[in-house]
């Protein structure tokens, strides 16, 4: 019992210990650059400090009233500074690299995140580090303790299986579909559900049709948005060697918003149970 009390009363505290943090620090100006980073941001309940994002921020939904930066790949000094921040959060590797020199000249903070190689952990030592710089460690710990419950819980359910799915995650946008291989935060997710990503080339490439056909998945994943931009699942056919591959025989097609799979975030939990309950449907009968 005072076990559960223990766990009831521990992020209650957590957060008004944070409150009580956070207000004594005067308030930042943050932009971040990141769908992921942003939505740590809300996760840590300082949206209010937040004056800009880039365009793969879109989750909430209500950040996408904010003024938006480019994506975080192609970013635009004029552009965030007209967003007078004073902490720009962000990848090491967005581009282009001069802009981090150029916000350091302009007196902008700037926290630059590791992006890759992608895991859990990294998720988690990012949050701290971006928990430290707005003054919300103890939202941070709070944070991190609901992530590592809610993955593992996912993982007690996927040792339990007798084995791995092949799949392939094929990321369609404009008309150019691309397979995700190793070193993409894609990759790392779909691992984590339980999956074994059949497609073995580095970061992502285009299949031709004997490609798509020689890996055969039994599971393909597709983002929402490409299967709304291509007007349903049944345009699928139209990608090349899809309708030869069992997943398509069997109607084995998973569906998940880009945000949860392109960027490993705070709901990586939710992320990961989307996969594994489109991995192995029988769970949910
Ligand atoms: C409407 C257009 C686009 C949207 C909505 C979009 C969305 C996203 C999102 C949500 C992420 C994850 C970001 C994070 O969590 O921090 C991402 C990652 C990424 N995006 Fe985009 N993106 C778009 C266009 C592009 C374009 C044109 C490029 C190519 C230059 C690109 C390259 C990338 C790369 C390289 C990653 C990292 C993938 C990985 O490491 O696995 N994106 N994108």
């Amino acid at each position: 019992m005072r076990h559960r009390m223990h766990l009831f009363f521990a992020p209650l505290i957590a957060i008004l210990l944070g409150l009580m943090i956070s207000s004594s620090y005067a308030k930042e100006r943050i932009v971040t650059a990141g769908g992921s980073i942003t939505e740590i941001i809300y996760a840590l309940s300082a949206q209010d400090e937040l004056v800009g994002v880039d365009m793969t921020s879109t989750y909430p939904e209500q950040v996408k009233q904010l003024p938006q930066i480019n994506h975080w790949h192609q970013l635009n000094i004029e552009g965030i500074l007209s967003l007078k921040p004073s902490l720009f959060i962000t990848w090491q590797d967005s581009e282009p690299k001069q802009i981090f020199d150029q916000l350091r000249q302009a007196k902008v903070n700037v926290l630059q995140l590791q992006r890759v190689p992608n895991n859990l952990q990294l998720l988690l030592s990012n949050i701290k580090l971006i928990a430290k710089a707005i003054h919300r460690e103890p939202q941070g710990e709070a944070l991190i303790a609901k992530i590592n419950h809610q993955v593992q819980s996912v993982q007690q359910q996927i040792a339990a299986q007798q084995s791995s799915p092949r799949v392939l995650f094929l990321f369609s946008m404009s008309g150019i579909t691309q397979v995700s291989g190793k070193n993409t935060v894609a990759d790392s997710i779909m691992t984590l559900a339980g999956g074994e990503n059949v497609a073995t080339h580095h970061f992502y490439k285009n299949y031709s049709n004997e490609a798509l056909i020689t890996a055969n998945p039994d599971i393909i994943i597709v983002t929402s948005q490409s299967l709304q931009a291509m007007g349903g699942k049944e345009n699928l056919a139209k990608i090349a060697g899809v309708t030869h591959t069992n997943a398509w025989k069997h109607n084995r097609i998973v569906d998940i918003d880009q945000a949860l799979i392109l960027g490993m975030g705070p709901r990586i939990g939710d992320a990961i149970e989307i996969l594994y309950r489109g991995f192995y449907p029988d769970i949910n009968q």
